[in-house]
């Protein structure tokens, strides 16, 4: 294990380390001449359309790429493109339906990649598609989102990088809020420099527009634009009045929605335990800003407040037995403490959290509300390690009398576990980035919770069905409680609403009737965004539920949100949006990202910290195989997903367009002894046949030594054959030929295709654009960088590859009937195998036998974007169990 350490990690100078830019792709030949950003938000609820119109001046057909970025909190609706005419929408479907539908395309990962997580806040969702010599097309993508009041303020994220500087560029945001909108403000970094002039804010009492048409000469004037244009975003953020502490309502064909934040109400002094993890992982940075948010944190606390901290490893220390009050001497002991917090150790999460929970539930104060606060960066390591025992303990020992907030710091947490714990007990789980300001992430988080107003909220609807969620532990100053429902009798004229909750440990109630037509309240256009707000809002709660519930209750809500999401065309967890492309009739398909799914990007060109409190590259469970980085359901690993890389189909791909040399720093961390550790890249192997393996994540993949020409797949029932030549020294494959049935010959060579069925020879061109010819039982389908052939029910792809100055084929089998057996290179499907435990070298059990083998990285040449991915590399004789002589022909 420590040799594996070694070869990868390499011990560098501080010098050495250069930040790698992103190669910047200019887009000549590519004229988007209009790009339109067009956000309406009606009471909080936020549609978004982005137009971008693009012309291809080429004289030849190319592919043009369309890319923006969105919130993570948006679901996406609808998604078309428009050519020639023609307009392609994309359909939402389930998951299930999808992934069946178009499951090669998935497993094969050439489908995945159209939405991925980017930095904290957005999402990444990118499409192209040919387009003829000289012909336009126009991508239109639309997006809904509720905006979530945070400390006095909602907030609207717009996001706008063309590419290019765009001729036509317009962004109109127009807010309707019916009780007035208190304050307004444009931020971002588009609102800088030259730019500020070209932002335009029109307030009436209860609407708001802000126009954002900046020239072509500005759009390369702000601080984050360049010759690429404008590259950055615009945040507009903004209250509503509030006139009335029971709160806004607001009816529209059937539905309503009931806003409650009142501010009227005093402070209710608090219990607040913080729980700190010091383990090994915490070291460096992370303890640094820890401390610092604990200094401030513990400075905003109310005299009147009572506090406790607690830090743990594999021990567990309290600063002191009992909760204190937030008096001066106290606070000062207090950072004392806390500026003498090291790391050290392993992570024993369950007795520091029951610890909390008992220090708290020996202190009960008349009238206040209890908080519980978990700051941990791992998976627990250390006492009780079972989650599902540990969420038990925490669960009964809490009964429900406060709630428990965690907060994961980094990606090396178990997110997973933090969220369900914390939704069990009435709080949020929230993840720490780590960044420079991970301390004002933390105690931006505290200032979400640091004044309570109003505990054990209860709200009622006598003449509401349906509704969201209407029990809440606590409400927080400056945040704000939201119900939406159907209204059960729509012909009635008014509409109740009651709120009931203890203030100070004494019972206060909010009643109000409002008259349900009452004319002036929204505009008719908008009709139907009340029932999509309600809509989003069941989607997401009904998603969130989803990790608190088990059996038949969960698959009726998992039923129930995927009706929903279905139906408002949402793109949701459940769901996928399925793009047919036009001419290629390829299938592209847009997923969620899962909620804390590392970035596919760095956020910052920061160093990225290792987490070495878990170790370089631990035993999978109970010393099994050195688990290959990336390995998604191993605790404890380094993940390669925090690297620049994405995640697709249980494989981890280096993303391409990063462009990282194979030998680029990836990560890089200051250990406590002051040494630098930097993690190389692995080397990347070349030429290599991968195996996707049935069941199994990681593939695995064979080394051919050249010779001249090899059988690649034959069956010789169908009287199917094909075989490739490759030159010595080069990569892949210089011809491949196809046979079928006697009569058909197909050559495909890096400068053309001939195809003979018999009776007629046609002759292609790569690059001449798009193509598709089809005889009887054989199609053959030219895109720019691959052709699909089609030979009665086997298909192959075989993407052009340009690199290093040589061009070459590859074949990838995408379809072969299960019941022939094929001999071949490839003609080795349903292939299994076993990771064998504990040896000295990784070794898998292949066909009954023990294979010694090794982690690698290598390009899969089946897809034409090559990306790197790891494979378990195994001598080619333990696959076939033949001598390469019997893969070899004479002719092809
Ligand atoms: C934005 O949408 C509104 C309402 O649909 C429309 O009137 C306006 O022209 C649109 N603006 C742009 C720039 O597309
Ligand atoms: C496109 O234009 C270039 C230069 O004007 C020319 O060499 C080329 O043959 C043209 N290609 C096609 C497909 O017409
Ligand atoms: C709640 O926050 C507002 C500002 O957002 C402030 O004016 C008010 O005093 C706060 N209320 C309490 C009880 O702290
Ligand atoms: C609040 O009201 C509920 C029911 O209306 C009652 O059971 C409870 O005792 C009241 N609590 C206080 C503190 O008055
Ligand atoms: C590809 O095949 C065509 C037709 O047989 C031939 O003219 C051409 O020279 C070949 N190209 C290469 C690079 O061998």
């Amino acid at each position: 294990m420590m040799d594996r350490a070694a070869l990868w990690l390499i011990l560098l100078a501080v010098f050495l380390i250069s930040a790698t830019s992103d190669p910047v792709k200019k887009k000549q030949d590519v004229d988007i001449y209009s790009f339109y950003i067009n956000s309406t938000v009606t009471s909080r609820y936020a549609t978004t359309v982005i137009t971008s119109r693009v012309a291809n001046t080429l004289n030849e057909s190319q592919e043009i790429q369309f890319e923006v970025k969105i919130p993570k909190n948006a679901f996406i609706s609808k998604f078309r493109m428009t050519i020639e005419g023609t307009t392609y929408d994309g359909v939402v479907k389930g998951k299930e339906e999808a992934q069946q539908q178009y499951n090669q395309a998935v497993s094969r990962g050439q489908s995945a990649g159209l939405v991925k997580s980017v930095g904290r806040t957005l999402e990444d969702f990118k499409t192209s598609v040919t387009v003829a010599a000289f012909s336009k097309v126009t991508f239109e993508l639309t997006y809904e989102e509720l905006l979530k009041r945070r400390l006095g303020k909602y907030e609207l994220l717009i996001n706008a990088q063309p590419m290019q500087p765009v001729a036509d560029f317009k962004m109109d945001v127009h807010i309707q809020e019916k009780p007035g909108i208190s304050f307004l403000e444009v931020k971002g970094d588009l609102s800088t420099g030259d730019l500020t002039n070209a932002i335009k804010t029109t307030r009436a009492d209860k609407d708001a527009w802000v126009t954002f048409y900046p020239t072509q000469d500005q759009q390369t004037k702000c601080k984050s634009c360049g010759e690429n244009g404008l590259n950055g975003d615009l945040l507009i953020t903004y209250d509503v009045e509030r006139r009335s502490p029971k709160g806004e309502v607001v009816v529209s064909n059937g539905y309503f929605v009931h806003y409650f934040a009142p501010s009227d109400v005093p402070r209710i002094s608090k219990n607040v335990v913080f729980v700190i993890d010091r383990s090994g992982s915490m070291s460096g940075r992370k303890m640094d800003q820890t401390r610092v948010a604990l200094l401030r944190i513990l400075t905003d606390l109310d005299e009147d407040d009572h506090f406790g901290l607690i830090t743990f490893d594999s021990e567990v220390s309290l600063w002191k037995r009992e909760l204190l009050k937030a008096t001066e001497t106290n606070l000062e002991n207090a950072k004392s403490f806390v500026k003498k917090i090291r790391d050290r150790g392993a992570t024993n999460i369950n007795a520091a959290v029951l610890a909390g929970v008992d220090m708290i539930s020996r202190h009960p104060r008349e009238g206040t509300a209890s908080i519980l606060i978990l700051l941990t960066d791992g998976d627990p390591t250390s006492g009780e390690t079972n989650i599902e025992r540990i969420m038990a303990n925490v669960k009964e020992a809490i009964g429900t009398k406060f709630p428990l907030y965690c907060l994961g710091f980094g990606y090396d947490v178990n997110f997973d576990f933090l969220t369900k714990m914390s939704l069990e007990n009435g709080g949020v789980a929230r993840r720490i980035y780590e960044d420079s300001d991970a301390d004002l992430q933390l105690q931006g988080f505290y200032d979400e919770v640091a004044v309570p107003l109003l505990t054990d909220i209860q709200l009622k609807y006598p003449g509401g069905t349906k509704l969201t969620k209407t029990s809440f532990s606590l409400y927080f100053n400056g945040s704000e409680i939201v119900v939406s429902g159907q209204i059960t009798d729509n012909s009635v004229e008014s509409f109740t609403t009651e709120v009931i909750a203890l203030s100070k440990g004494s019972n206060v109630t909010y009643q109000d009737t409002i008259m349900t037509k009452d004319p002036s309240d929204v505009p008719p256009e908008d009709e139907d965004f009340m029932q999509r707000l309600w809509a989003y809002l069941t989607v997401k709660q009904l998603l969130e539920r989803q990790v608190l519930l088990t059996g038949q209750e969960k698959e009726d809500e998992n039923k129930e949100a995927l009706k929903l999401s279905l139906k408002y065309q949402f793109v949701t967890p459940l769901t996928s949006m399925v793009v047919t492309k036009p001419q290629e009739g390829e299938v592209e398909v847009a997923d969620k990202p899962k909620e804390g799914e590392a970035p596919a990007r760095p956020p910052a060109k920061m160093p990225r910290p290792l987490p070495h409190g878990h170790g370089f590259w631990p035993q999978q469970g109970q010393g099994g195989l050195p688990g290959p980085p990336g390995d998604p359901g191993v605790s404890g690993v380094l993940r390669y997903n925090s690297f620049p890389s994405m995640h697709r189909g249980g494989r981890y791909y280096i993303d391409p367009l990063q462009a990282i040399p194979s030998s680029a720093v990836v990560a890089h961390d200051i250990r406590p002894d002051g040494r630098l550790l930097t993690v190389l890249a692995p080397p990347v192997h070349d030429n290599v046949f991968l195996l996707d393996v049935v069941g199994q994540s990681k593939p695995l993949c064979f080394e051919v030594p050249v010779p001249h020409k090899l059988k690649l797949l034959q069956d010789s029932a169908s009287e199917f054959s094909m075989n490739g030549e490759s030159m010595t020294g080069q990569s892949g494959f210089q011809i491949i030929a196809f046979h079928y049935k006697t009569k058909h010959h197909l050559t495909i060579n890096t400068t053309s295709i001939t195809y003979h069925d018999g009776q007629n020879h046609v002759e292609f061109l790569w690059g001449q654009g798009p193509t598709q010819h089809t005889s009887e039982d054989v199609s053959l389908i030219l895109r720019s960088k691959g052709i699909a052939v089609t030979m009665g029910n086997i298909r192959v792809i075989i993407p052009l590859h340009k690199e290093k100055g040589t061009t070459f084929l590859w074949p990838a089998v995408q379809q072969q009937p299960k019941d022939v057996k094929f001999t071949g290179i490839l003609g080795e499907s349903g292939i299994s195998y076993e990771e064998i435990p504990g040896s000295q070298t990784p070794t898998l059990k292949l066909k009954d036998q023990e294979v010694k083998t090794s982690w690698v990285m290598v390009k899969d040449y089946r897809l034409a974007s090559a990306p790197v991915v790891g494979c378990w590399l195994v001598p080619f004789q333990a696959v076939v169990q033949r001598e390469l002589s019997d893969f070899t022909v004479t002719q092809l």
